[in-house]
């Protein structure tokens, strides 16, 4: 059955370019816009003085339609909370990254039932505020089982699972960090691979450093998996440098960048995946999107919803401090959270709205996409639409 959304105000598109690679081409957007969809697909896009008919009409009434958001980065199966680490925080503590451990203890003793449920109402979250594909991590296990049901549940809600065994190294091999970067790059990953798509390690100081990293992630290609990097996140390190060497489809967080490692991202297919939910959250500096910006790669915006650096699910925050903290145009951030997490996903089929995409996309109660940043913390989403269906 054809639906037919007209009378849209602004439509964002980000339509592919056909002289670009393929996917999603650069930020662009149309007033007076109908637009079909059809078997789950975009159909036809076009001034709403010519659109078609269709089985089904909805008056979008002015507001703006837009692809739904591509959140390539989030820490979804968990359980418990740290709530007063916040607060802590707030008061004047550092981030450190050993608040990981504190999870993966409330992680290990919940039941798969807890963890599911925590994951069900997590994701139903997102989607509300409007996004409509997420990556989802392990990370919160670190024993062969804890991490082969944390990918295994995480594979029920997206394509898009992420091993990170190599998240930290947990407690009971303090005394032997290499025994553990060996498990994850043996048995664990064997059990994970499987049901993963994506290899992740946590490159930073009280994580695990160049070498280490390195054989998690060329232990993870081995097994079929695709790279991705937390990559100089808390400090100047390897992690960019790294990704960029094993081409990673991402480096994320990039809050600490030097000169090389610009150039590195610039001359690569790797994009750089900002997080400014981290920074709100942790009182850290935001990285700077514009010099990025400025040097030619590739940014996406995601939220690492997390217990630890940042819990919220938030695509539309993020977009707000995109624009007020990192001083991206509402254009720049509106495709960094759409077409550049599709990017950072090496996916063709979403974040844009091009003939032929999956039908994933958000009408806002706003007449333009400037209204994500221009009315922050307010519920702009009107309706949500996955593959064609009405998500919320
Ligand atoms: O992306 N950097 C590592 N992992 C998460 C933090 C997780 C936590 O604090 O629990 C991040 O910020
Ligand atoms: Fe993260």
């Amino acid at each position: 059955m054809s639906v037919l959304i007209n009378n849209i105000g602004e439509l964002v598109n980000n339509v592919p370019d056909s002289s670009g690679p393929p996917g999603p081409g650069p930020f662009m957007s149309f007033a007076d816009s109908a637009l079909v969809i059809d078997a789950g697909r975009v159909a036809w896009t076009g001034p709403a003085a010519r659109a078609p008919a269709a089985d089904e009409m909805i008056d979008a009434a002015g507001r703006v339609v837009l692809p739904g958001f591509v959140d390539s980065h989030a820490h979804l199966v968990f359980a418990g909370e740290r709530g007063a680490e916040f607060a802590a925080r707030m008061a004047g503590l550092p981030y450190a990254a050993g608040g990981i451990r504190s999870t993966v203890a409330a992680t290990r003793a919940a039941t798969d039932d807890q963890l599911g449920a925590n994951l069900r109402s997590l994701a139903a979250e997102l989607v509300a505020q409007g996004t409509t594909t997420f990556e989802c991590k392990s990370g919160y296990g670190l024993t062969v089982r804890d991490e082969a049901r944390s990918v295994a549940l995480a594979a029920e809600f997206t394509p898009e699972v992420t091993y990170l065994g190599a998240h930290v190294v947990p407690p009971e091999f303090a005394d032997d960090p290499g025994g553990y970067v060996d498990l994850a790059c043996g048995a664990m990953l064997e059990a994970c691979a499987p049901q993963a798509r994506w290899v992740d390690v946590f490159c930073e100081r009280g994580a695990f450093g160049p070498d280490e990293a390195a054989a998690v992630l060329a232990a993870g290609i081995a097994a079929g998996l695709q790279p991705r990097v937390h990559a100089n996140q808390l400090g100047p390190g390897p992690g960019v440098q790294l990704a960029v060497r094993h081409g990673a489809a991402s480096a994320d967080h990039c809050t600490y960048l030097n000169e090389a490692d610009v150039d590195a991202l610039a001359s690569s297919a790797t994009v750089a995946t900002l997080l400014p939910g981290v920074e709100f959250s942790t009182r850290q500096p935001y990285p700077d999107a514009r010099r990025l910006i400025g040097a030619g790669v590739t940014v996406a915006i995601a939220t690492d919803c997390n217990p630890g650096s940042c819990f919220s699910s938030s695509m539309p925050l993020c977009i707000a401090l995109a624009v007020r903290e990192m001083r991206m145009t509402t254009q720049e951030a509106v495709w960094a959270a759409t077409a550049g997490g599709a990017r950072a996903l090496r996916r063709t089929d979403v974040g844009h709205l091009g003939i032929g995409a999956r039908a994933d996309l958000v009408m806002l109660d706003a007449p333009s996409h400037a209204y994500l940043a221009y009315r922050p913390g307010v519920p702009l989403v009107a309706a949500v639409w996955q593959a064609g269906q009405r998500a919320a």
